[in-house]
């Protein structure tokens, strides 16, 4: 169903890996909505091909980058707007990797290279696409930039390990720069605080099917879906949350407000 929401508009997707990936499912739906992007992800994830069958489907430019370089951002902002034709109102930061959770290296002994990757990868990647937008000028007035959370930036999560860390210090950025680019060109940065999804990234993690039942049974509506995630996305990328900015928006079906739920207790009762 498209009700038009992006028409008109020009926006960078990175972190499309294949058809799990949250970017894939909000390439699909940003192109429903009727905008026109590129495609960008590490030339190293390319190598699979998956993302050459999301070009065609969205009709759209794949422009390799490594998110970790600002020289490969620099280009992929240059190329992007030569491409699309104009300036960018949306960009899609859906960017994690940790070599430690990767590693099942514990909390209390990261290696801190890992760590250090970490950051680079999943919370620097974001300071950096923001810095080289604002150096370049390559976002219109009111432009819209998303990067994607999850809650164990407040709350502890064994197993989220440095990632939890790395979280934190994405959703600072997005408020700290959200206040600089307000001020100066209107654009808004937000943070999506996603459940538990089923992806390359999430399954990485080492009891992640445990712990996605348990978030499924203590949300009120159940996990959100990337699909879910995609459409939520979209409106933030819309003019219709134009007021919406520096914000981390939990989106995940009512978990983070549910002490407990009904099934939790019932089961612990057995
Ligand atoms: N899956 C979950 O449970 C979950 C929950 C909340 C938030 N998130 C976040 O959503 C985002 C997207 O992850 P996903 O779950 O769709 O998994 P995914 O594995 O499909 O996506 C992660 C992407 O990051 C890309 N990437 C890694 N290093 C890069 C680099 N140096 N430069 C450019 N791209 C690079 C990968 O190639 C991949 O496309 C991540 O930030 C993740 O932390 C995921």
């Amino acid at each position: 169903m498209s009700n038009n929401l992006l028409k008109g508009k020009r926006g960078i997707i990175t972190g499309a890996l294949d058809e799990n990936s949250i970017a894939w499912k909000v390439a699909l739906k940003a192109h429903e909505q009727g905008a026109t992007f590129v495609l960008t992800n590490a030339p190293i994830a390319m190598r699979m091909g998956e993302i050459n069958k999301l070009a065609e489907k969205t009709n759209s430019k794949i422009i390799p980058a490594d998110a970790t370089v600002v020289a490969d951002i620099e280009k992929l902002y240059t190329e992007s707007m030569e491409h699309l034709g104009g300036k960018i109102d949306f960009v899609l930061h859906s960017i994690g990797m940790s070599v430690n959770i990767r590693k099942n290296v514990p909390y209390t002994e990261l290696n801190y290279d890992y760590f250090n990757k970490g950051i680079d990868v999943s919370a620097l990647s974001f300071h950096k696409i923001l810095a080289v937008a604002h150096k370049m000028d390559a976002l219109n007035e009111w432009g819209s930039v998303v990067a994607l959370s999850y809650i164990a930036a407040q709350r502890a999560y064994p197993f989220y390990t440095d990632m939890a860390d790395i979280k934190a210090m994405l959703e600072s950025i997005a408020r700290t720069f959200g206040y600089h680019y307000g001020k100066q060109k209107k654009v808004r940065i937000n943070t999506v605080s996603q459940s538990p999804t089923r992806t390359t990234a999430g399954g990485g993690i080492k009891g992640f099917n445990e712990f996605f039942e348990f978030a499924d049974h203590q949300s009120p509506l159940g996990n959100a879906s990337a699909e879910d995630c995609a459409n939520y996305c979209i409106t933030l990328f819309s003019d219709l949350t134009r007021m919406v900015t520096m914000q981390n928006l939990l989106h995940d079906g009512g978990y983070s407000s549910t002490g407990v739920s009904q099934e939790q207790l019932d089961a612990m009762a057995k």
